[in-house]
């Protein structure tokens, strides 16, 4: 067998907080005076917090200057703060833990690949954190998905090999980055946004351990 690496998207994989990404950046949109859909917002999915701006704007057709700019970023994380100061295990997305305990209890090596750079607090809250060998995070990259530079860094911290990878994304930019990777690339959502992934699964509710043994050969 060889030596495995499961790395694991945070946003929308491990906890549901795409939803509190989307309500912060509508809440701002909407004080520019433009609309923001869930539709939009699926390009905001495993997206940096400045590129999403960037989109934003272009969409609410704004310039700003630096400054406006980076005031506006400061804005949206405190309102994405504020949604997950109360978060908690009831946060977390059906069978993550049965999936990471069945990946811990074979002794296979577990990372975090997420462009967020509030990834920590949010595993910490949730109490999954132990479970992570290596957490690569939006303060560990210089690149975002769909550049691999997130999971390379990802299999090297784990002491393994891309092509012995798997990914579990649930964003098109996330999937790619992991097939540029030439890892093994597992789409979590919706199947017809994410069919660029080798395997699908709406959740994890579906994934059996037959099916989890299958990706340890
Ligand atoms: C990704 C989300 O995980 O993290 C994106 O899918 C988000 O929507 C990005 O923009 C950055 O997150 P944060 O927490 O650093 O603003
Ligand atoms: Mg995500």
């Amino acid at each position: 067998m060889k030596k495995k690496g499961f790395i694991f998207d945070l946003d929308g994989v491990i906890v549901d907080t795409a939803k509190y990404h989307y309500l912060a950046w509508k809440k701002l949109a909407n004080e520019l005076g433009f609309e923001f859909t869930l539709e939009q917002n699926e390009l905001f999915k495993g997206v940096s917090r400045k590129r999403c701006l960037e989109i934003l704007l272009e969409i609410g057709n704004i310039s700003a200057s630096q400054e406006q700019f980076d005031q506006w970023m400061i804005e949206k994380n405190e309102d994405y703060l504020n949604y997950i100061e109360k978060m908690d295990a009831s946060e977390i997305l059906p069978d993550v833990p049965r999936v990471l305990q069945f990946l811990k209890n074979r002794e296979v090596p577990i990372a975090l690949g997420s462009a967020s750079k509030n990834a920590t607090p949010i595993l910490e809250k949730v109490g999954l954190l132990p479970y992570f060998n290596s957490i690569v995070d939006g303060n560990s990259v210089t690149k975002a998905k769909p550049d691999p530079e997130v999971f390379l860094i990802a299999a090297s911290n784990l002491n393994t090999e891309p092509q012995n990878c798997v990914v579990f994304e649930d964003a098109v930019a996330g999937i790619q980055a992991a097939n540029i990777a030439q890892m093994t690339s597992i789409g979590i959502g919706e199947p017809s946004t994410l069919h660029e992934a080798d395997y699908n699964f709406k959740d994890f509710t579906k994934m059996t351990d037959e099916f989890l043994n299958d990706l340890l050969q």
